[in-house]
């Protein structure tokens, strides 16, 4: 399926919040499925279309399942790994299910809603000590990660003391760069989980993890390891992603303030300013699945054992879709977009996560009304094109 004009998978954004323009293709431009080639070589069918990416999400002839060889991967540091399976997200139903099953009542809209006071109380607690410490700061450290992690520890109920070790193990398990990285960040956790599952088995607490001790483990529904890689799994999805939205919702703000205006005026705005930001942002931007059967799709045939890579940030920029995709617009309807996925595996945390950014980012800028960029925009790094995106630091004044 490959020939000379096949694109590479995945590229460097050249701003922080728009898809790399390469994932269009030149003469490819307008095909939705189409072949592009990872970093060893080897050629895989980019989705960029909406429509063909919800259809894709949806299909059951794609697997999740990492343990098989053909699955995609996006770097030599995630392909030389030891341990190929990954609970809950790696699996296929009717394993898959069971999982989710037993997770989703303590991610339910309701469940969210419950968290918003204990949410407030975070956002307002760590704006305090920015005002307290003064200008200038970096706002990933002083706010858009400990948000998430905060939130992310009094669910699980895993100790807040510890975000040093664990935020670094994730941040080297997401990136590593070397192999290494990874192996040793995973069994650093692993070793963490282990120890702080056995401390809840004899003294319980109240947090979903020991939810999930008393009914699943002491049971025998889920084995110790299993419980483990489910921890770690929610722990780095919980705190990861949201944090980079924060952080990269910001700065894309402070770049439109004519948006920027129209939020700050309406408070109304604010649940369709934040489903704006995620299909703008798209932070996850490469979902993987291996086809298990055939699959007739936008003109091309997807072959058993191809590997797919659905482009979430170019899916929701697709016209088809959206008017005008390349412009945010807060008060635009962008309820479907794919930036939690789709389908089964339909992101977990999702309405967590919109709580999250529907407290923290307006709070932010009332409290901060003069909030600003400490550096000139083009000199703020942001993350390479293979792990979650978003930005590396955020130096702002205010
Ligand atoms: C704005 C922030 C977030 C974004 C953009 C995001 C994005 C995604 C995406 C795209 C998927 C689907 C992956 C796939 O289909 O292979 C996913 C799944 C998942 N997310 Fe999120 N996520 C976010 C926040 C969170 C939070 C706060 C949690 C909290 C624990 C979380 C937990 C999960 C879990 C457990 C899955 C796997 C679900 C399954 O396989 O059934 N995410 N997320």
């Amino acid at each position: 399926m490959a020939d000379a004009e096949t694109i590479s998978f995945p590229q460097n954004r050249t701003c922080p919040y728009d898809p790399p323009a390469g994932y269009r293709g030149t003469a490819r431009e307008r095909q939705p499925v189409a072949p592009a080639r990872l970093y060893d070589g080897r050629t895989v069918w980019l989705v960029t279309g909406h429509a063909e990416a919800r259809a894709l999400l949806t299909d059951r002839r794609l697997s999740s399942n990492r343990e098989n060889p053909e699955f995609p991967l996006f770097a030599r540091r995630l392909a030389e790994t030891s341990v190929r399976r990954v609970e809950l997200l790696g699996l296929d139903d009717p394993e898959h299910n069971v999982q989710r099953r037993m997770l989703i009542p303590s991610f339910t809209v309701r469940r969210a809603a419950a968290l918003r006071p204990r949410i407030q109380e975070i956002v307002d607690g760590l704006l305090d000590a920015m005002v307290r410490k003064g200008p200038p700061t970096d706002l990933i450290e002083a706010f858009a990660l400990p948000v998430p992690s905060m939130v992310i520890c009094a669910l699980l109920g895993v100790p807040y003391e510890d975000h040093e070790f664990f935020e670094a193990q994730s941040r080297r398990l997401l990136r590593g760069p070397e192999p290494s990285d990874v192996e040793e960040a995973r069994d650093a956790l692993d070793a963490y989980f282990r120890e702080l599952i056995a401390r809840k088995r004899a003294t319980p607490g109240d947090g979903l993890l020991d939810e999930l001790i008393a009914d699943r483990l002491e049971t025998g529904e889920i084995d110790g390891e299993q419980l483990v890689r489910l921890a770690e799994i929610l722990l780095i999805a919980g705190h990861e992603t949201t944090a980079n939205m924060i952080s990269l919702g910001t700065f894309t703000l402070l770049r439109h303030p004519d948006q920027l205006a129209r939020l700050r005026g309406s408070e109304g705005l604010v649940p369709s300013a934040v489903e704006e930001l995620l299909r703008f942002l798209s932070i996850a931007d490469g979902i993987s699945r291996v086809a298990v059967e055939d699959i007739e799709v936008a003109g091309v045939t997807i072959r058993a054992g191809d590997g797919v890579v659905l482009s979430t940030s170019t899916s929701n920029r697709d016209e088809a879709a959206y008017p005008s995709p390349d412009e945010l617009d807060l008060g635009r309807n962008a309820r479907n977009h794919v930036a939690f996925g789709f389908g089964v595996h339909q992101c977990l945390g999702q309405n967590l996560a919109r709580a999250e950014m529907e407290i923290a980012l307006p709070a932010l800028f009332d409290r901060l009304p003069g909030l600003r960029l400490a550096v000139p925009a083009e000199e703020i790094p942001f993350k390479p094109g293979d792990t979650i995106q978003g930005l590396l630091e955020l130096p702002v004044a205010w």
